[in-house]
């Protein structure tokens, strides 16, 4: 559904990653961890179209889509919950899902508003609210939400469970569990590794800027190595 092969990129002069290949399959949940400044959003922001890559290719069910804007590529179906959430807090919840509705006609946006209050009801009771009032992990909730608006078959998220206290660690996760078995191609981006590779199918390390470890995520959890690094023990 999603193959990236070969990316490479940075900001200026500064190549940040390096000949990165990652892919997602369809009903797929793949975890990327790595530390702090591994180059982790970088990838993402490049595979939405936020920021130029200077090498490689990004296809999306086969077609190439390195070439087309940001805005194009949610329109063919890739969507990106960014790291730090970004709602639009003087907006109502209902408002904010609106917005991320905006490449649809206007005709399916009530459905697909109420298929996110029945995934998250913390929302429904909080729709018109502004996003500003909403708790952490509620906002967080609102920004996949607002994703969804634009029925993704990939969602790509940066760091999710940020900040967020365990349990609504879970909740968040277990949603996004959730969707990948509905049948969408997910790209989770953590820190977190223990938290995303229980739920993933398979997982990539990162490194500064590389791909260190690809394995399924069983063999990752157990892998010695990765453990101390990673999952601090
Ligand atoms: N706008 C920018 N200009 C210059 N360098 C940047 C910029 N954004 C990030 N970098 C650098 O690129 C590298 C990768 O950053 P990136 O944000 O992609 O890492 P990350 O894996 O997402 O980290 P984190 O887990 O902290 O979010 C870091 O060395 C960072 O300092
Ligand atoms: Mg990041």
């Amino acid at each position: 559904m999603l193959e990236v092969s070969g990316a490479s990129g940075g900001y200026g002069p500064i190549q940040v990653i390096h000949d990165l290949s990652v892919s997602v399959d369809k009903a797929e949940l793949v975890a990327l961890v790595g530390s702090n400044g591994a180059g982790k959003t970088t990838l993402l922001r490049a595979i939405s179209g936020l920021q130029p890559l200077t090498g490689g290719e990004i296809r999306l069910d086969g077609e190439p889509i390195g070439h087309l804007p940001a805005h194009l590529r949610v329109a063919r179906g890739l969507a990106h919950v960014p790291e730090g959430r970004q709602v639009f807090g003087p907006l109502s919840v209902e408002d904010n899902l609106r917005l991320g509705a905006y490449l649809n006609r206007s005709d399916n946006v009530s459905r697909k508003r109420d298929r996110v209050f029945d995934l998250f009801p913390a929302l429904a009771e909080k729709r018109r609210a502004a996003a500003g009032s909403l708790s952490g992990g509620q906002q967080q909730m609102l920004a996949i939400g607002r994703a969804l608006m634009s029925s993704p078959r990939v969602l790509m998220l940066d760091e999710p469970s940020m900040g967020l206290a365990p349990n609504l660690v879970d909740t968040i996760l277990d949603t996004v569990g959730q969707l990948a078995r509905d049948g969408m191609a997910i790209l989770l981006v953590e820190q977190n590794a223990v938290a995303a590779l229980r739920i993933a199918a398979r997982g990539y390390v990162i490194e500064t800027g590389r791909i260190t470890q690809a394995d399924n995520s069983g063999a990752l959890l157990r892998d010695e190595r990765l453990r101390a690094a990673y999952l601090g023990e």
